[in-house]
């Protein structure tokens, strides 16, 4: 459970080319390669949908860490389990029934992840955090890679550690949203271990370099 994760963050490679990009991502030593769906309405953006991650499946064994940014995610548990997502994290905002969703997600044979915007309370995650495999603190407002952390999220990571300890809980803390060696320090003081980074990594041409830099600063 605190052992460090590194999910590279496809959302910031090349589309046209996710065969290749995710040779890229083999070649380093992250654990997970985390795959953002947006459907243009929860958030703004829209990315791509199961199908896509399908043939991703087929070119890939990494972890696929899936972060769904769309309404009523409860309707693709299916179509994502068939696809070969490994993890599927869902937003409470996103749904009436996030119990529910967890349950059929776990039911369908995937690791579940519960995800709160920046400006919905840790609380919101209290009746869940049994159920789940991973929290997801969201450090960005989503919907688009390259944006400023936002440092006041950290309360948030500490109180879910403190609810996770204080209750017995076993799942990962994950990080998404303007990570680099500066501010994976701080989320790491706080208590994730699941580190998504995007444009940070892929701007750099030696991605396996890139990771390495975030392995250092961890260990700083
Ligand atoms: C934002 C996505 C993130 C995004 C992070 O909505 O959930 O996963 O790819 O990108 P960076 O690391 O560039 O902030
Ligand atoms: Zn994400």
């Amino acid at each position: 459970m605190s052992t460090h994760k590194i999910a590279p963050s496809i959302l910031a490679a090349d589309y046209a080319n996710f065969a290749t990009e995710l040779k890229r991502v083999e070649e380093t030593d992250a654990e997970y390669v985390h795959i953002d769906i947006m459907d243009g309405q929860f958030v703004p953006n829209i990315s791509f949908g199961a199908d896509v991650v399908a043939s991703m499946r087929k070119h890939s064994k990494l972890v696929f860490d899936c972060h769904l940014m769309v309404v009523e995610p409860e309707r693709y548990v299916d179509a994502f389990a068939q696809a070969g997502a490994d993890i599927m994290t869902i937003h409470v905002e996103a749904t009436k029934h996030i119990h529910g969703a967890l349950q059929k997600i776990k039911a369908a044979g995937m690791k579940a992840g519960v995800v709160i915007n920046p400006g919905t309370p840790v609380e919101a995650l209290v009746p869940v955090l049994g159920l789940v495999d991973q929290v997801l603190i969201m450090t960005v407002n989503p919907g688009f890679g390259g944006q400023a952390f936002i440092p006041e999220m950290m309360a948030k990571v500490e109180a879910v550690t403190k609810m996770r300890q204080e209750a017995g809980y076993d799942f990962d803390i994950e990080v998404d949203g303007g990570i680099d060696n500066t501010t994976i320090k701080a989320a790491a003081q706080a208590g994730a271990n699941v580190f998504v980074a995007g444009s940070y990594l892929f701007k750099a041409s030696d991605l396996p370099a890139q990771v390495q830099t975030l392995r250092v600063a961890l260990n700083d």
